[in-house]
């Protein structure tokens, strides 16, 4: 099977590392790719956003299936495109996108089917807000409904935060993700995040995983895309996961698929684990980045077989995912200045030497400069990712690692994996 991977990320290079394993594959290409991808698949510079212009290349290289990574153009509606011209997709069509593009969408979907999940009121300016505000106790959750790469959510302790944050979205920080506003009460609880594929009708659990979103040791510090994650997300126990399956992602499925909007591809959901039982935060219609990355360093089976199986609506007659019970864990180097200003440019060097130690190594953000120098190009810049025989000593590799890696400008945290640390060593 001839595969067109769509994105640029550490997600990306992961998947594209373990599509290129399999015995079924026969040419991968990439759109646009990056260094790391660059070892498994051709890349080609073609824009994404032109709909027409990735059909053309799909006949003009034979393609069998097109994963689609990042959710921008699952929301765009470039599947129900590439459908439309017989290619098979995995990623879901925009219509079913919207349980990550609007998040009051979902939060309407979770209130007709009985999900649990956070109280919430929708509105559409800024004086139905504040009216709704009073509605809440504290802390209050603000968020922008539309696609604001992770960062349209505001926990504001105090009312006046939370005024400013309303003020804020409807004068258009968020840009046309902030036109609507849902007011969301505070869930307490820890958070684990819980992947599952289907292809509209069955469904297969595919991993569980927990991310550190902050930028800082301890959690502390802004929010980013994620500074690392390990799986699995042992505090999701098999019976929670049932749970899990049972109240959230099969009702969700089914409302999707009884109201004609069928989902198909990977339901990534974000937990709170509260004392009522577990309840959705979010979904997310694509992998999580970098959670990916460490379920692609655990996944035993064969992904494309997998994926062809959700994009041809095959799931029922394939075997389930298998995963190593060994746990993984990915380490972020971000460039100095992320998650606000990325310094770019810094030289990176000595990936082989980390990669010896026993790691893998992800491009999530960089370039090779005209004399195949290779450079950062973004904030999360690489994803150093181990196995081990516990979360420590996948930690210790992917550190042994991080310490042989030449990227000047560059930072991480020292603490992946801390709270399942303490718990295994507890
Ligand atoms: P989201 O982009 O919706 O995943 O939100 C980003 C982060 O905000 C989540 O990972 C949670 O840490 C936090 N969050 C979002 N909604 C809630 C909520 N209702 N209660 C508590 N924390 C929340
Ligand atoms: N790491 C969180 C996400 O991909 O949304």
């Amino acid at each position: 099977m001839n595969v067109l991977l769509l994105g640029s990320g550490g997600r990306e290079h992961a998947l594209a590392w373990k599509l290129a394993q399999s015995p079924r594959l026969g040419k991968l290409h990439a759109i646009p790719g990056n260094p790391g991808i660059a070892e498994h698949a051709a890349c080609h510079a073609i824009d994404l956003a032109d709909h027409g212009a990735v059909v053309a290349f799909c006949g003009e290289h034979a393609i069998d299936l097109v994963v689609i990574g990042p959710e921008a153009p699952l929301v765009d509606g470039l599947g129900d495109t590439l459908r439309g011209a017989a290619i098979s997709v995995f990623g879901p069509n925009q219509a079913a996108a919207r349980l990550e593009g609007s998040k009051g969408f979902t939060k309407d979907l979770c209130a007709r089917a009985g999900i649990p999940t956070a109280g919430y009121v929708r509105t559409g300016s800024e004086a139905e807000a504040l009216a709704a505000l009073g509605r809440f106790g504290l802390p209050v959750v603000i968020k922008a409904d539309g696609l604001a790469a992770g960062k349209g959510v505001v926990i504001a302790q105090t009312a006046q935060e939370a005024r400013d944050a309303i003020a804020d979205m409807f004068a258009g920080s968020f840009g046309e993700a902030g036109a609507e506003v849902v007011i969301e009460e505070f869930m307490t609880g820890e958070e684990a995040s819980f992947f599952a594929l289907t292809d509209g009708a069955t469904i297969v659990a595919f991993g569980s995983a927990q991310d550190h979103k902050r930028v800082g040791e301890g959690d502390t510090g802004p929010n980013t895309g994620g500074m690392g994650a390990y799986s699995p997300a042992r505090v999701l126990t098999p019976a929670l996961e049932r749970e899990v399956i049972t109240r959230i992602i099969a009702p969700t499925v089914k409302a999707m698929a009884d109201e004609g909007m069928a989902y198909s591809g990977v339901l990534f959901a974000g937990l709170m684990l509260t004392a009522e039982g577990p309840k959705l935060i979010e979904y997310n219609c694509r992998f999580g980045d970098p959670e990916c990355q460490v379920l692609m360093l655990r996944l035993e089976s064969d992904l494309v077989d997998l994926l062809s199986a959700v994009a041809d609506n095959r799931l029922a007659a394939i075997a389930p995912p298998a995963f190593s019970p060994e746990p993984a864990l990915t380490v972020v180097m971000a460039a100095t200045g992320y998650p606000g200003t990325p310094v770019k440019g810094s030289m990176i060097a000595d990936l082989p030497r980390a990669e010896a130690y026993g790691a893998k190594v992800f491009h999530a953000g960089t370039v090779r400069d005209d004399a195949g120098v290779l450079r950062a190009s973004g904030g999360r810049v690489l994803n150093v990712s181990a196995r081990g025989t516990s979360v420590r000593a996948a930690r210790d590799a992917a550190y042994r690692a991080v310490d042989a890696i030449d990227f000047g400008e560059s930072f991480c945290r020292r603490d992946i994996g801390w709270r399942e640390i303490a718990r295994e060593e507890g």
